[in-house]
């Protein structure tokens, strides 16, 4: 019989507990056990480590939709790879997780994670040594390359676009405009995909220059006197600081258009999971217990031409775009972002969205 762990570490977002279900499910029809770590890194940094043993009555199905995890994701100021690194503690850090994992006789780890979590994993991999480490995906910022598409993503854009949506009929009763302030690090999908769901005048996104003054021109010339503009929070306006919400909202005012910011925050990472996200979790459950039956290991669950794979997480590696992670100085992050070629840039362009100054 094997052991099986499932940690989910980084932000949470909507369809963990989905996968989480799906994966002890998975494992109690072939007979295995299921151990969830609790809190991410934190609960292997406890002696003894910090997990229950999951079942189907632990986490019922009519629960898997919520969003948040069932596991936790973990503490901000708990010593984790961030503050190890800080405080020149990485290696004893990497110790205890390892003597942790080892401790629990585990055959397999599923870690869900965004791409700092998998980064990670793969600069720290000797601490996975002993066991199978397969990896899934998860993220509302769908910045992570190699796959279409990441848990979390599809309920953030339903999020958001129920905000905007409630926005909308209030804009229209004041004649005012809402400049929307979607989350998404210095990634533009979020706030594309649920600016085109809307039917925003003007999504502004880090991987598009814009120019305030064309969006001024755009917005004033617009049919109408209300609307929603989203903007994303990695933009930046040259000789401004704060919110970029904030930012553009005070220069629409300047210019004499009625507006209001309005920031989303977290509940974009709230809601009950999509069925598209759902699906897309039960899938990846299902690929990450045949991945831990074929003996693979340092492996990630992806979608491709909508079709679900394990590949490579050096491949993950290689093929993202490579960042310092801001944080944690030795660590490179592999991100992906909107290409110029997404096909969403060009029906947004048709559709008199204004995009900024795309080439
Ligand atoms: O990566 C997910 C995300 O929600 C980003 O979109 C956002 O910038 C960040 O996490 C917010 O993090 P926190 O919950 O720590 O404020």
């Amino acid at each position: 019989m094997k052991t099986i762990g499932i940690m989910t570490t980084g932000g949470d977002c909507s369809g963990l507990n989905t996968a989480i279900q799906r994966i002890v499910r998975g494992a109690t029809l072939r007979g295995w056990r299921t151990l969830g770590i609790l809190d991410g890194t934190d609960g292997l940094c406890v002696t003894p480590p910090a997990v229950i043993e999951l079942n189907d009555l632990m986490l019922p199905i009519e629960n898997a939709r919520l969003a948040g995890s069932f596991l936790h994701n973990g503490r901000a100021h708990a010593l984790n790879f961030e503050t190890a690194a800080e405080t020149g503690r990485i290696a004893a850090f990497n110790r205890q997780l390892h003597k942790s994992l080892r401790s629990l006789n585990l055959d397999a780890l599923v870690l869900i994670g965004g791409n700092g979590s998998l980064s990670l994993a793969w600069a720290n991999r000797e601490i996975y040594r002993d066991l199978q480490l397969i990896c899934i995906p998860k993220t509302i910022d769908m910045d992570m390359p190699l796959t279409e598409r990441t848990i979390g993503f599809d309920t953030a854009v339903q999020q958001l676009t129920s905000f905007c949506d409630q926005l909308m009929l209030t804009a229209r009763s004041h004649h005012r405009w809402f400049v929307v302030q979607s989350m998404g690090r210095d990634c533009g999908q979020l706030a594309l995909h649920a600016g085109i769901a809307v039917g925003a005048h003007a999504i502004l996104i880090p991987e598009i220059k814009f120019d305030i003054n064309a969006l001024i021109d755009h917005i004033k010339s617009a049919q109408t006197d209300y609307g929603i503009i989203i903007v994303s929070e990695g933009i930046s306006l040259r000789g401004h600081s704060g919110r970029p919400a904030d930012m553009i909202s005070r220069k629409l005012t300047s210019a004499g258009i009625t507006n209001r910011p309005a920031f989303p925050e977290h509940t974009q990472r709230a809601g009950d999971t999509t069925a598209t996200d759902r699906i897309l979790a039960t899938r990846f459950a299902d690929c990450a217990l045949n991945a831990i039956e074929n003996n693979e290991t340092y492996v990630m669950t992806a979608l491709m031409n909508d079709t679900v794979t394990t590949v490579p997480l050096a491949e993950f590696i290689a093929s993202g775009e490579i960042v310092h992670d801001p944080k944690i100085p030795d660590l490179m992050t592999s991100n992906a972002y909107v290409s110029p070629d997404d096909p969403l840039l060009s029906v947004a362009h048709d559709m008199g969205i204004y995009l900024g100054e795309q080439k």
